[in-house]
């Protein structure tokens, strides 16, 4: 009430009609949907924050499809949502027309130019920690631009500038910050005063406060020249001058050239089956689509219905799945234009059911005795997501990022938006774990103009050739495990979709040996159960933020936004 109340005061201060639609407009809310399950027809978007999924539902209104929401979305994202939302980032666009065909959209961040393998390295070759995450030579080459414009050209209805437009007015007439942002602002700001000594939009003198206006003109300036001059707007002129001043000022490596070389990459959607249900995901460079189906097909022949959900029996399973598909993750996956992938090989349904014949129920299996899968046969050759489904029932999942919670911590002086940290995601010395813990070797090592390799998993599910999921999540390694719960929490253990987005998660990622439990995840009495068997289970925050819609069996999209953050489904 209290926050209603703020935004009240807003609002008769500003007037401005976004915010009175969005509370007025009789969408559902967040809350809304943990009470009821309340079903839409027109369409349906669920984001990370309530400004952005208005964003979204208002071009659904206007005609726009579920691309041309989706890119609205992204921006309006990268002005709301700054932690995570980006135009300094990439991410990864899975897509279902109303028809069935399917593509995938790569605008991941690519090494610069004149990286190389041991560029973390000290001079005894360990790896130096902050020099992949803070400051200006963390960065990759952003792709979230091109990527914008390379849906839109191809799937695109309304014209580019009504989707940047949004997103404008956000920057430049602010918008008020969560409880949530403004701790995470606060307790930020000593590390953005440090990285950017002349000042960003996101300090303030003193504390940021809840509702506080956030306005970032610098921003709205960067939003308006890609308005008018699409991806000459960012990666030429102005924008692009600026990104190398910034390099410049902190030791960063990307070049003009690097800038202007950059392409997104429409890829085939890796596609498999679970059951009845056919799962449509993200190809390399992401991990997750790989790992994903692989999980689902470790536990496909197990009667998971009957042991019940979080019951011993079912949590040791999907640990001993995820122990053995994080161990090919770190081998097997990189970026497939630098890295030949054994694909095939690793979606292959024998491969999978023979990496689960040395499973023991009577123990866990120790990480250390499970190795990379031996591959047969030859191969022919801080994060955000947002689902969205428009009227004629086209879907898009895309999760996007800029690595670590507000990227690189640098904001591009005078362009008013944050660098990444995505270099991180490379494994920057075989075996040297990275911010998510995850380890890698040859396939993941740097080398200019790479892809790094990423856990990003949006996906889109089928049952009986029509749609009915699209679901994803932040998390870095914990994204691939909370996709795979949130389906199963559906499919195996029928949850509806706010109930499976809602329910505590557990993740297991080959190294370090252990299973994280969110608080409350595993009960005491199946605990008991498992770590007399010899699992060490070690609590944690919170995992991910899943934002998903389900098509229901009376054929209307149900919403589910994570509790554990901001986020927020509408729907009409
Ligand atoms: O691409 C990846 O796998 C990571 N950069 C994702 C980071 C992430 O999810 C951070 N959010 N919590």
């Amino acid at each position: 009430m209290q926050r209603i109340i703020k935004l009240r005061v807003f609002l008769k201060v500003n007037g401005w009609m976004l915010i009175t639609a969005l509370l007025f407009s009789g969408c559902a809310s967040k809350q809304q949907g943990h009470q009821n399950s309340k079903e839409y027809h027109n369409g349906m978007v669920v984001s990370a924050s309530p400004f952005a999924s208005k964003v979204g539902l208002d071009i659904l209104k206007k005609g726009g499809n579920a691309v041309d929401a989706a890119v609205a979305v992204q921006f309006a994202l990268a002005v709301v949502y700054p932690n995570a939302g980006n135009i300094g980032g990439g991410g990864f666009m899975v897509y279902r027309s109303a028809s069935g065909e399917t593509n995938t959209l790569d605008f991941r961040e690519k090494a610069g130019a004149s990286a190389s393998r041991d560029m973390y390295l000290d001079a005894a070759g360990a790896p130096i920690v902050d020099k992949s995450l803070y400051g200006q030579l963390a960065a990759g080459v952003p792709g979230s631009v091109a990527g914008m414009v390379a849906a839109h050209e191809k799937y695109g209805k309304l014209p580019w500038a009504t989707l940047l437009e949004p997103a404008i007015l956000l920057a430049r007439n602010g918008f008020p910050l969560s409880a949530q942002q403004v701790g995470e602002l606060n307790n930020l700001h000593d590390q953005l005063l440090k990285l950017n000594p002349d000042g960003t939009a996101l300090l303030k003198d003193g504390k940021w406060a809840t509702s506080d206006l956030l306005k970032q003109e610098e921003l709205a300036g960067t939003l308006e020249l890609i308005r008018d001059q699409g991806r000459a707007g960012f990666y030429e002129g102005k924008v692009a001058d600026q990104i190398i001043q910034e390099m410049k000022r902190g030791a960063g490596i990307l070049t003009k050239t690097d800038l202007q070389q950059y392409q997104a990459v429409w890829r085939k959607a890796i596609t498999g089956n679970y059951k009845d249900y056919k799962v449509i995901t993200m190809p390399p460079p992401s991990s997750g689509g790989i790992a994903l189906i692989q999980l689902l097909r470790s536990v496909e022949a197990y009667p998971l219905k009957r042991w019940g959900f979080q019951q011993d029996s079912t949590v040791q399973l999907m640990v001993e799945a995820e122990r053995r598909v994080y161990a090919d993750r770190a081998t097997h996956l990189g970026d497939p234009d630098f890295y030949k992938v054994p694909q095939a090989a690793l979606l292959d349904e024998q491969y999978t059911k023979d990496r689960m014949s040395n499973f023991d129920w009577s123990k866990a299996t120790p990480s250390a005795n499970i190795k990379a899968g031996k591959i047969n046969g030859k191969e022919h050759e801080e994060t955000t997501h947002f689902s969205i489904v428009d009227k004629a029932g086209n879907a898009v999942s895309i999760t996007t990022t800029l690595n670590g919670s507000y990227g690189a911590v640098v904001a591009v002086k005078g362009a008013g938006f944050l660098l990444n940290n995505e270099m991180d995601d490379f494994s920057v010395k075989p075996g040297a774990p990275n911010m998510y813990g995850l380890v890698g070797g040859e396939a993941n090592a740097i080398a200019p103009g790479k892809r790094m390799l990423s856990s990003m998993t949006p996906t889109i599910l089928e049952n009986d050739g029509k749609l009915f999921m699209v679901v994803g999540t932040p998390g870095g390694s914990t994204i691939i495990t909370s996709v795979f719960q949130t389906i199963l929490n559906v499919i195996e253990f029928d949850q509806d979709m706010q109930q499976a987005v809602s329910a505590k998660r557990f993740h297991h990622q080959w190294l370090p040996d252990v299973i994280y439990t969110e608080s409350g995840a595993i009960d005491a009495v199946n605990r008991a159960k498992l770590e007399a068997k010899g699992y060490i289970i070690e609590p944690r925050g919170p995992m991910g933020r899943v934002d998903a819609i389900l098509k229901t069996k009376q054929g209307g999209y149900q919403g589910a936004a994570d509790p554990r953050g901001d986020d927020q489904w509408l729907g009409w």
